[in-house]
């Protein structure tokens, strides 16, 4: 059997009252600054890259994790407003604080961009780790991190607001409805579309909070997240079982390939501008569980993908 016996058990366990809060707890790599900034250059970068104007005056970011650091990043380097949605409230205003100072820090020393050396599983790749100074030049940091722009975006972690500049943190979120239909300029996640449950409702919530010619960017990871011996093992276990592995957490991973992913997207109506795969050895289709049985040679080796995709500038606002 693919699935680890202790993942059987953890699942399992989720169905005493009680359990599943710790069955959730920590997130991922947003504890650490090095990451969050990292994180948001390569973002920065990919978009650039593809021909994308990257002055985001208002950001949203799905699934920030133990910290607001990487919408803060954003910040830091030109949004004056930043919406963070996640599904439980691992972030604490306190070590948003803390983590605002430390990129400051990073950014005033236009610190090259940590790589795979430090954070062997990030993505997207980028051609260089040199701080982007095409992206942004001393001038456009300069005013970013203007001081009393650095002030008005402290006050803002700490109150949600100060001047124009807004720090909005729903967690957990259920209502699209929070955001201004067609407000925000740069959607963006880094792995978290893996985990969402209703990844329809929540691309159609994507759509409506993009303004037309709005853009978002998302780093999305296929791989069993080590449930499994094989990255592909996911797909060979069975729903009934499935059921058990999952219990009663929120959420853990939807099993979605990459072509279900970029379908939800267009059927929702965006135009996909770039999809950057990383692949891996091929996951054995006879080896698939039957609901599987739909999954494209594409997706069989596509261990993660990072993808821009676009809101019309047709798209009506509502
Ligand atoms: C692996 S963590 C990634 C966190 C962070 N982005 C990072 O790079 O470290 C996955 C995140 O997705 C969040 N998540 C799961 N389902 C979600 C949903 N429906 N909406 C928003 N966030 C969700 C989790 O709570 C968690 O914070």
């Amino acid at each position: 059997m693919q699935i680890r016996p202790i993942v059987l058990l953890k699942g399992s366990a989720t169905f005493i009252p009680g359990v599943t809060r710790f069955a959730c707890s920590g997130s991922g790599g947003t504890n650490s600054t090095r990451y969050c900034y990292s994180a948001w250059l390569r973002h920065l970068v990919r978009l650039h890259d593809a021909g994308i104007r990257t002055q985001f005056e208002s950001v949203a970011e799905l699934g920030p994790g133990d910290s607001l650091g990487i919408g803060l990043a954003a910040m830091l380097t030109g949004a004056d407003r930043y919406f963070a949605f996640d599904a439980i409230p691992h972030a604490r205003t306190s070590s948003n604080v803390r983590t605002l100072e430390c990129l400051v820090g990073l950014f005033k020393a236009r610190q090259n961009i940590p790589g795979d050396d430090e954070f062997p599983e990030i993505w997207p790749p980028i051609p260089s780790q040199h701080f982007p100074g095409a992206v942004l030049d001393n001038g456009h940091l300069q005013q970013s991190m203007a001081p009393a722009r650095l002030d008005a975006i402290r006050a803002a972690v700490a109150l949600g607001v100060r001047d124009h500049v807004e720090v909005r943190y729903f967690a957990p979120w259920n209502e699209a409805s929070v955001v201004e239909t067609g407000s925000v300029d740069l959607v963006f996640s880094q792995a978290v579309l893996e985990h969402v449950e209703d990844i329809d409702a929540t691309y159609d919530a994507l759509f409506q909070w993009l303004r037309p010619g709005g853009v978002m960017s998302h780093q999305i990871d296929f791989r069993s997240h080590s449930l499994t011996r094989d990255w592909f093992g996911h797909w060979t276990v069975p729903g009934w079982l499935w059921r058990i592995v999952k219990g009663r957490r929120p959420y853990l991973i939807n099993r979605l390939p990459a072509s279900k992913h970029l379908e939800s997207m267009r059927r929702h109506g965006f135009d996909i501008v770039q999809q950057m795969p990383q692949t891996a050895v091929a996951a054995k289709r006879n080896e698939l569980a039957s609901e599987f049985g739909d999954l494209t040679d594409d997706d069989l080796r596509t261990s993660a993908l990072y993808v821009i995709a676009r809101k019309p500038l047709s798209a009506s606002r509502t």
